[in-house]
């Protein structure tokens, strides 16, 4: 396994091998677990090499507290990576990747930021666009790698891809969960006993609202989610949401013939989580 820090060296070492090569890019912001483990999986299974990214990126927190709380485990992470047998590691700096100007662009993407987690996350989304967009500019991978857990930012990276017409299949993968449901995520090793003990309801409302849904309308869902939540000592609820699965929109009435998706962030303190599942 190469590790490397700087564009230029990665892209050095891209350029020499044989072109036939498929890349596979799997981008992470590091504290590396197992839903982490399994997409990288996959992309090993379905390219010639891969290169995994490491980089906390700035200009997607819109709280300061969650980027200074975001964990750091980077030797962890490459004896991980190192075991998987990944081929490349890319953990630029923050100068590497932003020079003088830590800013994210401002993307169009129709509509589909300005729900749920964009509308919680003020700009999120164009720093995940800016910095996804510089990957893949960097790396030009043949294919890109994004869980399912994060399935907005994974919408928004497909209408990404189509709009600036980049040549790049994203592949979407499963959302990796712990035994008793709860969706992994770095920001679980910030729970507390209480919380962590709590957490799983979020699966098993998003599980029970998914019943519900197949003979009732989306208020009596929406309403069935609050009451469980409102029961909860350790778990707040930001957000649940019914939306259609290409265009996010929440709805607001089932329709026939339209796949949905149910959306939920949920605070436990200070730490957010985030789940989703398929209704239909
Ligand atoms: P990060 O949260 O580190 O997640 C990296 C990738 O792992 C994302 O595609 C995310 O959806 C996926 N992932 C996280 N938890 C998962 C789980 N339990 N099961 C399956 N996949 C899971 O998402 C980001 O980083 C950043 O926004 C990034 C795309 C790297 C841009 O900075």
């Amino acid at each position: 396994m190469k590790v490397f820090t700087t564009r230029k060296t990665i892209q050095k070492e891209l350029s020499s091998r044989n072109k036939k090569m498929q890349i596979g890019l799997v981008p992470t912001m590091g504290a590396l677990h197992a839903g982490h483990l399994s997409i990288i999986e996959k992309a090993l299974k379905e390219n010639d090499l891969i290169v995994v990214t490491i980089f906390v990126n700035p200009t997607q927190f819109d709280k300061k507290e969650d980027l200074l709380n975001y964990p750091n485990t980077t030797k962890n992470d490459l004896t991980l990576l190192e075991e998987i047998k990944c081929d490349y590691v890319f953990m630029p700096s923050i100068d590497e990747m932003y020079n003088t100007e830590v800013k994210a662009d401002t993307f169009d993407f129709d509509g589909l930021d300005k729900v749920m987690e964009g509308a919680f996350r003020e700009g999120h989304f164009n720093g995940v666009g800016t910095i996804v967009k510089k990957l893949f500019e960097i790396i030009d991978p043949d294919r890109a790698y994004f869980g399912e857990k994060d399935y907005q930012q994974l919408q928004i990276i497909k209408k990404m891809v189509t709009k600036n017409k980049f040549d790049i299949e994203i592949i979407p993968c499963n959302i990796y969960r712990e035994k008793n449901g709860l969706a992994l995520s770095s920001r679980n090793a910030r729970l507390n006993r209480g919380q962590m003990l709590e957490a799983p309801l979020i699966y098993q409302t998003l599980l029970s609202s998914k019943e519900l849904f197949q003979n009732e309308d989306v208020d009596i869902v929406k309403d069935m989610v609050k009451n469980e939540f409102n029961k909860s000592l350790n778990l707040e609820l930001e957000y649940f949401e019914i939306a259609d699965i290409e265009t996010l929109m929440p709805a607001k009435h089932k329709s026939t013939g339209r796949k949905y998706r149910a959306f939920i962030g949920v605070y436990a303190d200070s730490v957010r989580l985030i789940d989703n599942i398929a209704l239909n």
